[in-house]
């Protein structure tokens, strides 16, 4: 690989030049911008490290010199210093492949460019590979006509090509889960696994096991080793579902975790390589938790290098006539379905809190209770009353049956998030986890 090394502090460069000598690469190095772009121009380079600060050229001038169509295919890492890491963030997203924070250790660098390598030969492989295997399309995977779906479209497909954090933003049911598993089946891992951690399911003193795994021993009950998620992805892609629920002391570790590519099981001291490409996302405003405390504003840049919002389903109607095609069709095949003629009127006035998960689920119900036939009655109504299914009892048990069937019923639709959950019920996430214990569902 060749690596050019731009700094104009001239211990730093000669440090970097002689440890990734050290290390087999072969190594050009300049003390500014404007001899860099010199060197670009004679000839190819695969990965180019440049201070973000410089006289005359700066580092994100040279950036987008690179990726403007000098040498697009290099992937460029930036340094820079503490302070000036949100114009880091504007780096990336002018493709910058990764930034490293000031003060910093040349072993911090290595395990970067090692993952560079790694997608260089991956590339490779994949050529071959394409040949032969089917290449999906991005508008089969996410339905959608509206001009925010399209962008979200276009987005993904730009995740899907970088190896960029990606965090995906919007309500519950919007297609967060979804826009995270296409951007890795369309992406150079997609040969390798995608693996998803609800955080809001774990208990806050399991989440480093479930992520990093445990050694023998580690504490009560681990009887044997385990391998945690991050393990479990290696090569792929690991999505982190409702990132915000990770508790404060966990996002420390993670953020460590994607900082220097390495981890250590709990209980264990041998470090362990994470080649993995994270993807989080959130319901939550993250710049309210980093406000409250709850969030470290230091993780949220390491994830939000890239970022998809997905417009809640109510603020892009248009969608709707392909989406209920496509569900449809999931539905009865190629079935011709049939429906009462008000139909579509009452899918485009409904505001659907629940999203394209409510609507595909409305769809699945009006279908199997009209046997086959779509019917504007009951169409938005959820099945039988809970309170039907009782048998007996007095007041007090029919209301807590009732409750309880509330309870476990928003907790499946929430798809096991509780926080989710206890807002599909207007409830606070305090109340809503008392009662599942209350009631023997936590
Ligand atoms: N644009 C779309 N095209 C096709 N199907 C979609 C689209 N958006 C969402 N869906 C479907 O809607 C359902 C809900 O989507 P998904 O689970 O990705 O939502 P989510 O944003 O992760 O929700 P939550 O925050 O509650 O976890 C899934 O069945 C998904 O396949
Ligand atoms: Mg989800």
């Amino acid at each position: 690989m060749r690596i050019l090394v731009v700094d104009d502090e001239e211990m730093k460069r000669i440090s970097l030049e002689e440890d990734l000598k050290g290390r087999g690469y072969e190594v050009v190095s300049c003390p500014d911008g404007e001899s860099a772009l010199a060197r670009l121009r004679e000839g190819p380079f695969h990965v180019v490290v440049a201070d973000l600060k410089m006289p005359g050229v700066s580092g994100l001038d040279l950036l987008k010199e690179v990726k403007g169509g000098l040498q697009p295919q290099a992937e460029v890492i930036l340094i820079t210093a503490y302070g000036s890491i949100p114009l880091a963030v504007e780096a990336m997203r002018h493709g910058a492949y990764d930034f490293l924070t000031k003060p910093f250790n040349n072993e911090r660098l290595f395990p970067i460019i090692e993952r560079i390598e790694k997608q260089l030969c991956r590339e490779r492989n994949k050529g071959k590979q394409d040949v032969c295997g089917k290449s999906e399309d991005v508008s089969d995977l996410l339905v959608g006509s509206s001009l925010a779906m399209q962008r979200v479209r276009e987005l993904v497909e730009i995740c899907a090509a970088s190896e960029a954090n990606v965090l995906i933003c919007g309500e519950t049911g919007v297609g967060k889960d979804l826009a995270a598993s296409v951007i890795h089946k369309l992406g150079s891992r997609r040969a390798h696994p995608f693996v998803k951690v609800s955080c809001a399911v774990f208990p806050r003193e399991l989440v480093s096991s479930e992520l990093y795994g445990h050694e023998k021993g580690a504490f009560t009950g681990a009887d044997g080793p385990r391998r945690g998620r991050f393990e479990l992805a290696q090569g792929g892609t690991i999505y982190l579902d409702d990132v915000d629920d990770i508790p404060l002391e966990e996002q420390v570790k993670l953020l460590r975790v994607i900082e220097e590519g390495v981890f250590e099981r709990v209980g264990g001291t041998t470090p362990v390589k994470a080649d993995v490409r994270i993807i989080a996302s959130t319901k939550e405003d993250l710049r309210l938790k980093i406000a409250e405390g709850s969030f470290r504003e230091d993780l949220y840049y390491r994830l939000n290098v890239m970022r998809i919002d997905i417009p809640p389903l109510r603020e892009r109607k248009e969608d709707i006539s392909l989406l209920v095609r496509r569900f449809l069709e999931e539905i009865a095949g190629t079935w011709k379905v049939e429906m009462d003629p008000e139909v579509p009127e009452i899918l485009h006035s409904h505001d659907w809190p629940g999203n394209v998960r409510e609507l595909r689920n409305a769809l699945r119900r009006a279908y199997l209770t009209g046997r086959g036939v779509v019917r504007a009655e009951g169409l938005l109504e959820e099945g039988p009353a809970p309170a039907a299914k009782g048998t007996g009892g007095g007041l007090r048990e029919t209301l807590n049956r009732v409750e309880r069937d509330l309870l476990q019923d928003a907790l499946r639709k929430a798809g096991g998030n509780k926080t989710a959950a206890a807002r599909l019920l207007g409830m606070k996430p305090s109340t809503f986890r008392d009662k599942l214990k209350r009631y023997g569902l936590a």
